[in-house]
């Protein structure tokens, strides 16, 4: 199983981007303990950040018929690409978007977001720990899919 971790614009620059608002922990810490999530539970994953829109849309369309989920916080992409939206729809590839910061309780332009209306599962909130969660909530997602493809092959050798 192969989960590829994909972060938008300025997210290079945590630890030192306005800490108050994004936290302390540079995106490398944050990928550190992906990592060691991703070897405890058996998972291959890659990591990779942009701050160009196409490159995102191509890393997206790299993933098809190679890794099984996206993690991605496409950052303020989210409030206004339809490019990364729909490369996310088209690669269908279960995707979680996560996010540090409660984006619904922000400024008015950061509370909708048109990517995650094509993803699977969407964390806000929980600060660093969200990576962690959406973890998580992939492998939850993964079984899902597993277990349903699963069942249908059983339903087809009746
Ligand atoms: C963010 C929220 C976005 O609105 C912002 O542009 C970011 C980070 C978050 O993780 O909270 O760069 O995606």
């Amino acid at each position: 199983m192969k989960i590829v971790v994909i972060q938008g614009p300025n997210l290079n620059m945590l630890g030192k981007r306005e800490q108050h608002i994004y936290g302390p922990m540079t995106l490398e810490q944050i990928h550190e303990q992906m990592k060691s999530f991703a070897e405890q539970n058996n998972i291959e994953i890659e990591f990779f950040q942009s701050n160009l829109e196409g490159e995102i849309v191509d890393r997206i369309q790299e993933c098809m018929g190679d890794a099984q989920g996206v993690i991605i916080n496409p950052a303020a992409y989210s409030h206004t690409s339809i490019a990364i939206r729909d490369a996310i729809a088209a690669s269908q590839i279960p995707a979680i978007e996560v996010h540090l910061t409660n984006i619904h309780a922000r400024e008015e332009f950061r509370r909708h977001s048109i990517t995650a209306e094509v993803c699977a599962g969407v964390v806000a909130g929980m600060g660093a720990f969200g990576y962690h969660l959406g973890m998580v909530g992939m492998v939850q997602v993964m079984n899902e899919i597993a277990e349903s493809a699963k069942q249908q092959a059983q339903v087809q050798e009746k």
